[in-house]
């Protein structure tokens, strides 16, 4: 029942923006010719469209930060969880090699992860105990269904969330989920999501586990460089651990 309201919700919400967004973009070319032949009061209307975009973008942002925290709230995480991946996931970006510009999208978008939950059942959410076999089948399909939802958009910015929900339990050695797919196949929001996001959850409270000390969390990253994570981005992570662990710290629960 909650899932189906949660799901009709953000559809709705999904499909109203659309809207409103083709509106703006429609709106904003007419502008813009007529701005080719156009005074200083067309220009004035211009600046104050520029304006209402940046707002309508912003906007944007908030919707997609609020449904990535859905996902977290319904498996009882904090809504700091995704604040810290999104902070992770913009410095490991930028120190990478990507540009500011598309490391800011990646942390706009990396909150999205695991908004595909909101369509698992509580008792396999919140289980305290180790899934069967069974249950993390359907646990695992969170990736495909976030990925479903986010992808009708054809906006960038939800379409990039929607590769992150899809790819972000991938593993750089093809052995992960819902596509086995390899190394640079994964998309590098995918690749950047997968470690910020298993940064946090380790060092994190979740209802089957209780918080890693810090000793065992670098050691499990470092064990899993090549493995689960690409190489490049564990060595990153190491380079620069006090930066992280400053995020941490700031964004703490
Ligand atoms: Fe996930
Ligand atoms: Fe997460």
């Amino acid at each position: 029942m909650l899932d189906d309201d949660l799901l009709g919700n953000f559809e709705k919400v999904q499909r109203d923006f659309q809207e409103a967004t083709n509106r703006l973009i429609r709106d904003l070319k007419r502008q813009n010719k007529i701005l080719e032949r156009t005074d200083k009061r067309q220009r004035k209307e211009f600046d104050e469209l520029m304006k209402l975009k940046k707002e309508i973008e912003d906007t944007q942002k908030e919707v997609v930060f609020t449904m990535g925290s859905i996902g977290e709230t319904r498996s009882r995480e904090t809504g700091n969880h995704v604040r810290r991946v999104a902070e992770y996931s913009k410095l490991l970006a930028l120190k990478y090699g990507l540009s500011e510009e598309d490391s800011e999208i990646l942390k706009e978008v990396s909150p999205m992860h695991d908004i595909g939950k909101v369509a698992i059942p509580d008792a396999i959410l919140n289980k305290p105990a180790k899934f069967t076999p069974e249950e993390f089948e359907i646990m695992k399909t969170h990736a495909k269904i976030g990925f479903d939802m986010l992808n009708v958009s054809k906006r960038k910015f939800l379409k990039m969330a929607a590769v992150v929900a899809y790819e972000h339990h991938e593993r750089w050695d093809g052995d992960g989920y819902p596509r086995g797919v390899k190394g640079s196949d994964i998309h590098i929001f995918g690749r950047i999501t997968a470690v910020a996001d298993v940064f946090d959850a380790l060092g994190s409270n979740r209802v089957y586990k209780s918080a890693w000390e810090d000793g065992r969390i670098f050691d499990f990253l470092q064990s899993e460089r090549g493995k689960q994570f690409e190489p490049k981005l564990i060595d990153i992570f190491f380079k620069n651990i006090g930066e992280f662990l400053k995020i941490r710290d700031n964004f703490k629960d």
